[in-house]
């Protein structure tokens, strides 16, 4: 009870003194963040390219969604020059970038179970589809991969939560030929590019091909042989 009487004998001295004993740490935690935060800020804009990377990795109004396709463009960009001097990824400088591009687009179709950076998109702990990086089937002859879009495969097991149905139908001969392009060189896979003319040549000879659900995985090198 001693201090409320003194609180009350000079209440307003008090007050100054509490106002005063708050203001002071107060204004130097302040000080030492602003310095603190201008410190880091410098350093951090030491590397210039660092600013350029974070504007290229968020356009402006871009999506929250679209934010790691930047990214994942952005790192792509940076790691080019290694991939074009990698021997076995020459192949892609004498592909057409307007063949890429509509690869790209249409590969949005395959992204849903190959995932975006073609790893196979998650499912859980089980994935989707299998991973296209660095896929034989794919990188092979273009026949096995054209059969597999155009006739799709058949669901024997469950090792992906994903079916890879026949997409011949709604894919003209010039997307399936960019998507198979795109694919067989994105990624840091390389394989020749895959014409329309093949896309085209493989849609005739495989229309015999009797397989509503999906030709059976063992048997699609049997079938690319009896077509050749
Ligand atoms: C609805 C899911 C789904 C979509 C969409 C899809 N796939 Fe698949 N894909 C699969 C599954 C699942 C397999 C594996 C099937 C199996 O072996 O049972 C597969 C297998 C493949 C394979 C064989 C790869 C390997 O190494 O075994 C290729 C090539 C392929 N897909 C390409 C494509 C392309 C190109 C597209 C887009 C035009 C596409 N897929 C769209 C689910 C899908």
């Amino acid at each position: 009870m001693s201090d409320a009487s003194q609180e009350s004998s000079n209440p307003i001295l008090s007050l100054i003194g509490n106002v005063f004993l708050f203001l002071v740490p107060a204004t130097l935690i302040v000080m030492l963040g602003v310095v603190g935060i201008s410190l880091v800020g410098g350093s951090m804009k030491k590397d210039p390219n660092e600013e350029e990377k974070v504007a290229a990795a968020q356009p402006a109004g871009a999506p929250a969604e679209a934010a790691p396709a930047a990214v994942e463009k952005a790192a792509s960009a940076a790691d080019a020059p290694k991939a074009a001097a990698d021997p076995a990824a020459a192949s892609v400088g004498g592909i057409d970038p307007a063949v890429m591009a509509l690869g790209k687009t249409t590969y949005a179709t395959c992204a849903a179970c190959h995932g975006p950076d073609g790893t196979g998109l998650k499912a859980g702990p089980a994935l989707m589809a299998p991973s296209l990086v660095g896929s034989e089937m794919l990188l092979g002859d273009p026949d096995l991969s054209l059969l597999v879009i155009l006739k799709g495969i058949a669901k024997e097991n469950m090792d992906f939560m994903g079916m890879m149905a026949a997409l011949g139908a709604g894919l003209d001969d010039e997307k399936i030929a960019a998507v198979l392009t795109y694919t067989r060189n994105e990624w840091g896979n390389a394989a020749p590019a895959v014409t329309k003319e093949q896309a085209a040549a493989a849609r005739a000879k495989f229309a015999d091909v009797n397989a509503p659900a999906g030709v059976k995985r063992a048997e699609i090198q049997k079938i690319v042989d009896a077509h050749k």
